[in-house]
């Protein structure tokens, strides 16, 4: 019998990976990629990483797009269920990049290294989460090197991340002696995920016997510590993002990785409700609705068309059918949707909520932008962050600066970086949220238009989304200071600041005008 479309939606998982470089992400990926059947071989989705470790040669990646597009999204089925994985870029530079896409998850797996605990990294991502409620599953990396003990890890969680931990896994042994991990409810021990099922085991002592003897004594002890002292597992608690199941294991050596799909299947919640201006959306409503998180442009320069990622949010996305695109109310067609493997692509015949797919256009659809078959809503939620560095373009070739402007409205659309176009005429003002951008941009200025571009520093360094509740105030700051106004990419007004300090004092001078640091897209 056919499927329905509470109960394909039911099946679906959306999540990213959330780490500090070097954790673990990319062999957790790979792992799962491959328990899922999506790859043949381990090591796939590493050698693509590491050609693109070195910055030039991502700059080369970069130009050549195929890797990125294809790594945006990886699906996989496992056990029934269908898991989208929304991959966000490494680097820090990219970081509005990595916020956007966490807009578009249900949950996310931290990845924690074992030895090095909370990092830097690990925790403004989570804070990102927090910020969406995002329920989130803790994954102890690394078990089988020389790690820090599992409840100081569990106390660091707590209280860097002011987040409860539940335990549902336990390591048995350390490094050398590490060889799986025991399962507090159901009392189960578990290898290798290439092994055998995991076997039950109520007494702490049979698992102890894994071990050598000089650590049996201690595990026992630590095993009844953990069984008291540790929180049992609270789905409430985690759906509201206040708890995180932890597993430990190794990814690397296939340890844990089987527990972690098999709790994201159990506990991971269903695509969720999804908030628009005009109401609430549910994913299991008839009508499908989806917004744009990320654009990128083709692996195929000389066409300039791009793909523009989508997650579903309800309904049922068929290729071929028409949708309203709300910013414009303009009809448009999908007629080739696509989905992401992990080393393919292919025709999307039809998507449920949670699923991401990529629609080709030439530039019609923007980060943000709401489809709908007809309803005139708008999701919330896809934010722009100010950008903290701010540069003129100056262009070598000066009879060629009607060029530059359009390649530039195109690499804004794509989100590369914000365009600011001063109310006083003068030259546009690029903004970047890390310094990397700035490089891709000038890369793909040159090999994609033939642009050769520098950067010129200009007199703001800061700059902030005005508004208020006066319109005539608005106008009146907006007039008095035209020199420091510029509009960004919607029309939408910005203060431009020399310093954080001019900004304050701006700021407490017109008390009428908001000056915000994160628009939400409309
Ligand atoms: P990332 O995407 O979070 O940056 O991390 P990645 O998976 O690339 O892993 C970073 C390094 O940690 C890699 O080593 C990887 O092999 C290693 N690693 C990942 N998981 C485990 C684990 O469970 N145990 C151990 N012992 N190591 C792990 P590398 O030396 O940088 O690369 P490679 O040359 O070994 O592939």
């Amino acid at each position: 019998m056919a499927e329905t479309l509470a109960e394909a939606v039911s099946r679906r998982r959306t999540f990213a990976i959330i780490a500090h470089p070097d954790a673990g992400k990319t062999t957790l990926t790979e792992k799962l990629l491959l328990f899922g059947g999506a790859i043949q071989l381990a090591g796939e989705v590493k050698a693509k990483k590491d050609r693109i470790q070195t910055r030039s040669d991502w700059m080369k990646i970069e130009r050549e797009r195929g890797i990125s597009v294809v790594t945006s999204v990886m699906t996989f089925e496992y056990d029934g269920n269908v898991f989208n994985i929304l991959d966000t870029p490494g680097h820090e530079d990219f970081a509005d990049d990595t916020y956007r896409t966490l807009t578009a998850v249900d949950a996310a797996v931290m990845v924690i290294d074992a030895a090095k605990g909370i990092e830097p990294r690990t925790l403004k991502l989570f804070e990102v989460c927090r910020l969406r409620d995002i329920p989130i599953i803790t994954f102890v990396n690394k078990m089988d090197r020389e790690s820090r003990d599992p409840f100081e890890i569990l106390d660091e969680v707590e209280e860097k991340l002011a987040l409860d931990t539940a335990p549902v896994t336990w390591p048995v042994g350390r490094s050398k002696t590490f060889c799986g991990s025991y399962h507090l409810a159901d009392r189960t021990f578990r290898g290798s995920d290439t092994q055998v099922q995991p076997t039950r085991m109520d007494d702490a002592a049979e698992v102890a016997k894994h071990l050598p003897e000089n650590e049996r004594n201690a595990f026992i002890e630590e095993m009844e510590l953990a069984r008291e002292a540790c929180r049992p597992f609270d789905r409430e608690a985690f759906l509201e993002g206040h708890l995180t199941p932890v597993f430990f294991g190794s990814a690397l050596r296939n340890f844990g990785v089987r527990d972690l799909i098999n709790a994201l299947g159990a506990f991971a919640p269903p695509p969720r409700d999804q908030v628009a201006d005009t109401r609430k959306v549910h994913a299991a409503e008839d009508r499908m609705t989806a917004f744009v998180f990320k654009i990128q442009a083709n692996m195929d320069p000389n066409h300039r068309d791009r793909i523009a990622f989508a997650r579903v949010c309800s309904g049922m996305l068929e290729r071929g059918m028409k949708v309203r695109l709300a910013r414009t109310g303009k009809t448009i067609g999908l007629s080739a949707p696509q989905f992401f493997f992990a080393s393919q692509r292919q025709l999307a015949d039809t998507a449920y909520a949670g699923d991401v797919v990529g629609i080709p256009n030439h530039g019609t659809l923007r980060i943000g932008d709401t489809l709908t078959e007809g309803e005139a809503l708008v999701f919330e939620g896809v934010p722009n962050f100010a950008p903290e560095i701010l540069r003129r373009v100056r262009l070598e070739d000066a009879m060629k600066a009607k060029k530059l402007k359009e390649a530039l409205q195109q690499m804004a659309e794509e989100g590369v970086v914000q365009l600011f176009s001063p109310e006083d005429g003068s030259p546009a003002i690029v903004g970047v949220v890390g310094a990397l951008q700035l490089d891709v941009l000038k890369e793909r200025l040159s090999a994609e238009y033939g642009l050769p571009v520098s950067f010129e520093m200009s007199r703001f360094s800061v700059c902030r989304w005005i508004s208020s509740d006066s319109a005539a105030e608005l106008d009146k700051f907006v007039t008095q200071r035209r020199g420091d106004i510029a509009r960004d990419l919607d029309g939408d007004p910005v203060f431009l600041a020399q310093d954080a300090f001019s900004l304050r004092y701006e700021a407490e001078r017109y008390p009428a005008i908001k000056m915000v640091a994160i628009k939400e897209y409309h």
